[in-house]
């Protein structure tokens, strides 16, 4: 049958169709020869000639997701069947009144194909005086038009979602982009925008939004990425309205995520007229960071340049000081400059406002219950890809072994194995991993507060217009609470204090915890000394004022998220393309008061045994893309200095440097500075960094122990050792240099030894050799990734 039909379309085709297109090719100067179409056609239809003939064209193509990714509509084989039939009676129909016009006979078409063959191209006459469509062609044509159409209107429609009875999860049920109309249909004047990464700008923006009620406004928090940022120029459309941005910065001086893209608009927005439009910012930082509150900082002025009103000065918070003290201090100045501006007094109604209300669960199928997950419930069982923060890959994992030889710490590393989870990474990138607390504290915690752990609970938010529908996903239970989403080993901060002050029923008790919360010298110095030099987390603190018992749900509204931990990644994709290794040290310290405080995450990946009971531990994780990347030219001399920890990505870069040479690249000098305490003792990965050292993929290997000798000596000790090496290497040499580790003190002396350097060989001032390096820094060869 399928050799008939071909034989059908060959003499269609070589017959009528053929006149009409070497006429085309004739009229376009194009080749369309017999010989050419002919091969071209047999080429495309054997291919196609089976789809259209079984029908089975869209289940094939289905199968190799070329149409997955162009989300073509599905459609029942009875639809793609009659599509193939119309095609079919197109090119038989067309045949026939060809043959017909022509004056042919079915048996005649085999000379006449022969006669086509011999001619050489003088045929044209009866196609000259032919058009190219006949009356009949419209009409198939139109027949095939309309039975499309047919089937895209009657294609098959998606099966109706299931409706379930409104339980209420962490996704929010309207997503409204116009914050203006939220704004005027909720009667609010104030919003509150955040770029946040770890949670405390949305914290913070959290804690202003709720103040205004007390100066009888009505604020709102929201997340830039979440509405139209073009709308902020119409702000002013709501009389006494104000916008108040809480900015954090990260890497280079860049925005959070999710202000990326209200950083690339104010950077495009030339146009924008922002007068009338009432602005304060308050930016988040870490003065150890090279641009410190850049992000805070840049959208100050650019509101300004826009022509909105400033009413208040930046606000800069300092997360190597007291981040908490900074915005406190901010808050105390702020709101009177707001009443003045506005003409408004605070009520002075101080009295606490729940945001979220309690509800509990008796009859819930615990199947609707979250367990952990961070975004879709169920989402450990039923793993699909991509993953990213919102869903993260359970990665078994495949290797934990000590580093170190000795000493009291423990250094680790581990592998991740992310086979079939399609997620891909480069040398440079960060592995973030989310994970729980100790569920020792999460018991003790609830015997202080005298509770049922296990009792299955949402807390929805009293503000049924808010994005935000739960603190964390609901339904679940206090246990899973405490132990995947809160925060419950840092310090509290004083809002949580303040709120929580109530329910001290000793008066001492209440009177310091509000003086905590205020901003005196003595509240402020009272925090200082008995909940962060004291290291006191909530526990602690429930533990040493035994008539403060919160009820567990406030405590739960008010703690903090746990956030995910970022690690470098310690291997190279090329050499490692199915794992993730992770250099890193146990956290573990005593406190003033006399206990034992323990990293959350690295406690939690010292136990994760590679098999635990029979079982292959895993480890919930993503993938954060970075800027630092080994140099594009594999020609080009990198200089490597991580002390400690700092080591981790590059022994990516060394894995990747040597797998380049073993593919035959040429590779340039690869210089590794590494600082330990003991050469005895914690000389991390000393087996590979010496076997590279020898095998010449390291050019140079200098490593300082700091504590093998009476003085000191660290990386930035012998970097000074071999300056004019380096100074060569970095300018003549066009070397990239990269930094990791310690943000707060290696990282700058590390700086500060390159600026020794460019001073001395390059014949430069101070300020000079600063902007040397920062030039270095802007065109990506001075990177650093470091942490504090
Ligand atoms: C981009 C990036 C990359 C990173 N890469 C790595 C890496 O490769 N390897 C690595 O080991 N870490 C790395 N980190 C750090 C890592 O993310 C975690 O912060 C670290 O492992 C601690 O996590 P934890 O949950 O165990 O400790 P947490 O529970 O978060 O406790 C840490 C906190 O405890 C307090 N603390 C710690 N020590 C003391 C002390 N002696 N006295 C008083 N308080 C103390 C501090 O407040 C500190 O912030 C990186 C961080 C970032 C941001
Ligand atoms: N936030 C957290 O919880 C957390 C957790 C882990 C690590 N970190 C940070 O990561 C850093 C690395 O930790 P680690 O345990 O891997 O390193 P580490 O073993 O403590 O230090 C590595 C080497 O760096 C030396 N060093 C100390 N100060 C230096 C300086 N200013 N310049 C150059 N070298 C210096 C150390 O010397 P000496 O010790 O002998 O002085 C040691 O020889 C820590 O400093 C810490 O800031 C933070
Ligand atoms: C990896 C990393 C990079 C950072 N980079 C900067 C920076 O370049 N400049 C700065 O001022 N602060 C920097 N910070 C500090 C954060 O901005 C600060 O901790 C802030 O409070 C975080 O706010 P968030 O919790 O809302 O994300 C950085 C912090 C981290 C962890």
């Amino acid at each position: 049958m399928v050799q008939g039909f071909v034989q059908c379309l060959q003499c269609y085709y070589q017959s009528g169709c053929l006149y009409r297109l070497r006429a085309l090719g004739e009229r376009h100067n194009m080749d369309l020869t017999v010989e050419g179409f002919q091969s071209w056609m047999w080429k495309g239809l054997t291919f196609l000639l089976p789809f259209l003939f079984f029908g089975h064209f869209w289940q094939l193509f289905n199968s190799i997701s070329l149409f997955n990714m162009a989300q073509l509509p599905d459609c029942t084989e009875g639809q793609v069947l009659l599509c193939g039939l119309c095609f079919h009676l197109l090119f038989l129909g067309n045949f026939l009144t060809t043959s017909r016009r022509v004056g042919l006979g079915g048996g005649e078409l085999q000379s006449i194909i022969m006669a086509d063959q011999a001619a050489d191209g003088d045929q044209t006459i009866p196609v000259t005086s032919e058009p190219l469509f006949s009356s009949l062609d419209y009409i198939l044509i139109s027949v095939v038009l309309c039975s499309v159409i047919y089937w895209f209107m009657s294609r098959k429609k998606p099966e109706p979602i299931p409706e379930f009875r409104s339980l209420e999860t962490t996704t929010p049920t309207t997503r409204e982009t116009s914050f203006i109309e939220k704004m005027k249909r909720t009667n609010k004047n104030i919003i509150v925008f955040y770029g946040s990464q770890t949670g405390t700008a949305e914290e913070f923006a959290n804690r202003l939004s709720k103040d205004a009620q007390r100066y009888g406004m009505k604020g709102m928090a929201a997340d830039p990425e979440e509405y139209s940022m073009g709308e902020l120029s119409r702000l002013s459309e709501i009389p006494n309205s104000l916008a108040i941005f809480c900015m954090a910065t990260y890497g280079e001086g860049d925005p959070t995520d999710n202000a990326q893209d209200f950083y690339d608009w104010l950077q495009e927005s030339d146009d924008e007229d922002m007068t009338g439009l009432n602005y304060t910012v308050f930016a988040l930082g870490n003065k150890t960071y090279e641009h410190y509150n850049a992000m805070g900082k840049y959208v100050d002025k650019r509101l300004e340049e826009l022509k909105a009103t400033r009413i208040f000065d930046l606000g800069m918070g300092d997360d190597d000081g007291n981040l908490e003290e900074d915005f406190v201090s901010w808050r105390e100045r702020f709101w009177p400059a707001v009443c003045e501006h506005f003409g408004v007094e605070a009520s002075g109604d101080d009295a606490s406002i729940r945001q979220y209300e309690l509800k509990e669960h008796t009859d819930l199928n615990m199947n609707k219950v979250y367990s952990g997950e961070i975004g879709r419930l169920k989402s450990f069982d039923n793993q699909k890809p991509p993953f990213d923060s919102k869903n993260p890959f359970l990665a078994p994992v495949t290797v934990n072994r000590k580093l170190n030889k000795g000493g009291e710490r423990h250094l680790m590393h581990l592998e991740l194995d992310i086979s079939g989870s399609k997620i891909r990474y480069e040398s440079g990138d960060h592995v973030a991993v989310f994970p729980i607390n100790d569920p020792t504290l999460v018991n003790k915690l609830g015997q202080v507060l005298g509770v049922d752990l296990d009792v299955v609970i949402s807390l929805n938010n009293l503000d049924e217009e808010s994005n935000k529908k739960h603190p964390f996903p609901c339904p679940t239970t206090y246990r899973t609470a405490l132990t995947h989403y809160l925060d419950i080993t840092n310090s509290p901060r004083t809002n949580v204090l303040y709120e929580l002050a109530q329910y001290a029923s000793d008066p001492k008790d209440q009177e310091n915890m509000r003086k905590m919360a205020s901003s005196s010298p003595e509240g402020k110095a009272l925090y200082q000394s008995w909940v962060l030099d004291a290291c006191r987390n909530i526990l602690a603190i429930l533990e040493d004022m035994p008539s403060l018992r919160p009820p567990i749900d406030h405590l739960c509204e008010l703690l903090p998220r746990l956030q995910a931990r970022y690690y470098s990644i310690a291997s190279s994709s090329k050499v490692h393309p199915n794992h993730i290794h992770i250099c890193a040290v146990v956290v573990e310290y005593n406190t003033p008061t006399g206990r034992t405080n323990k990293g959350v995450a690295t406690n939690w990946l010292k136990n994760k045994l590679v098999s635990d009971n029979g079982h292959k531990s895993t480890v919930p994780m993503y993938i954060r893309k970075s800027q630092f990347r080994l140099p594009f030219k594999p020609t080009n001399p990198v200089i490597m200095v991580g002390p400690g920890t700092g080591i981790a990505p590059f022994m990516g870069f060394i894995q990747e440097r040597g797998w380049l040479k073993k593919q035959g690249k040429e590779v340039g000098e690869t210089v590794m500075y590494f600082g330990c305490r003991h050469r005895e003792e914690d000389y991390l990965y000393q087996e590979e960094l010496e076997e590279a050292a020898q095998s010449g993929v390291l050019t140079q290997l200098h490593v300082a122990f700091s504590r093998d000798q009476e003085q000191k000596v660290y990386v930035q000790h012998l970097i000074k050792k071999n300056k004019e090496n380096l100074w060569k290497m970095v300018h003549t040499d066009n070397a990239h240099i990269y930094v990791c580790g310690d943000a707060r003190n290696m990282a700058r002396d590390v700086q500060t030894a390159f600026h020794e350097i460019a001073e001395e060989f390059g014949g430069m001032t101070r300020t000079q050799a600063t902007d040397y390096i920062k030039k270095l820094m802007t065109k990506g060869r001075y990177s650093q990734d470091v942490w504090s």
